[in-house]
């Protein structure tokens, strides 16, 4: 079934519960490879998912590692077949945990990756400020997402996604080209770790998602690797955030969730998007960074006092 929802401007947006591809969102109930084999072959521009990590969240089974990696390639094959040549597939994980010991999923999954000859272009470390306290290790504050291309022509806009240069004006002072601007002008390089903040319960973009992609890391990977119009699929959609971020940058979008109440918090989500009325935290927003009380770590006449005075001098300048 096709409906069609209405955007603020008055533009039709036609959402289906099966693969259409007159469609321009595809929300399917059910397993995923019953959404990957509707899905004709070198389709997408770019395949994106968080998969389930194994860990025992409310919608998922644990099961034995090998079992689960063997799910994952069926995933992963699936996905490569509906990638465009010029397309890339990005996969979001974070670790497997088993009595208190860690296991990077990423580890497990290369090989798969790297078995069908895709390309890694890009481990990306997604950094966040929120999680679980730790008290017999460091408490994760990172998770990663790997970033493979079908093919050595692959798309890569990479001025969609500039960052502001720390120092705009700055400019080369000798050479050829002094006192013209050292840095691009539309901004720098975003790197490979970015700081994007977790949805965690004061998010605005929090549903009841235990484990929810926040819309700004989406939509960076689809405003650098698909054009206006292309499909983004996931495999593992939840509540809707890869069509949200789609959908705001004119991209179509097709995903599938085993859990119905995620798929209908998905559309209900783009419902309000179209409104105008979804809340998102905007792209780029600076990150609040409390400042340490230094006052706490200070001793009476010792080395370290003297330098925690200089620190916190250096910071008042
Ligand atoms: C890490 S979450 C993805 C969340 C998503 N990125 C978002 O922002 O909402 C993984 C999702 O996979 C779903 N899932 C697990 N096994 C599945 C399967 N075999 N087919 C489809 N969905 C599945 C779960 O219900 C869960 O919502």
């Amino acid at each position: 079934m096709v409906e069609v929802y209405r955007d603020i401007f008055g533009n039709e947006i036609k959402v289906g519960d099966e693969f259409d591809p007159t469609s321009d969102v595809v929300l399917y109930n059910g397993d995923t490879l019953e959404l990957l084999r509707q899905i004709p072959d070198s389709l997408a521009e770019l395949v994106v998912t968080s998969p389930p990590y194994n860990i025992g969240k409310p919608y998922e089974k644990k099961i034995s590692l090998n079992d689960y990696l063997q799910q994952q390639e069926k995933v992963i094959e699936e996905a490569i077949r509906i990638t465009k040549p010029e397309g890339s597939i990005c996969w979001q994980v974070g670790n497997y945990v088993e009595n208190g010991r860690i296991i990077p999923l990423d580890i497990l999954l290369f090989p798969i990756f790297d078995k069908y000859g895709l390309k890694l272009r890009n481990r990306i470390v997604w950094h966040f400020g929120h999680g679980l306290h730790a008290r017999k290790r460091f408490s994760g504050r990172y998770e990663v997402i790997l970033w493979f291309t079908k093919t050595d022509n692959y798309i890569f806009n990479l001025d969609a996604v500039r960052v502001p240069q720390k120092y705009p004006n700055k400019k080369y002072y000798k050479g050829p080209k002094k006192g013209l601007l050292s840095g691009h002008p539309l901004g720098k390089n975003p790197s490979d770790v970015w700081e994007i903040p977790n949805v965690k319960s004061n998010h605005p973009e929090k549903t009841i998602h235990p484990a929810q992609f926040p819309v700004e890391l989406v939509e960076r990977l689809i405003l650098a690797l698909t054009n206006k119009g292309g499909w983004v699929v996931d495999p593992f959609i939840g509540v809707g955030t890869t069509a949200i971020a789609a959908l705001l940058h004119n991209r179509k979008a097709a995903g599938a969730d085993i859990v119905k109440e995620y798929i209908d918090i998905a559309k209900e989500r783009i419902k309000l998007l179209l409104e105008g009325k979804l809340k998102i935290r905007p792209m780029g927003k600076p990150i609040y960074t409390p400042t340490r009380n230094r006052d706490n770590d200070r001793e009476s006449n010792t080395l370290f006092d003297l330098y925690v005075k200089e620190e916190s001098h250096a910071e008042s300048i």
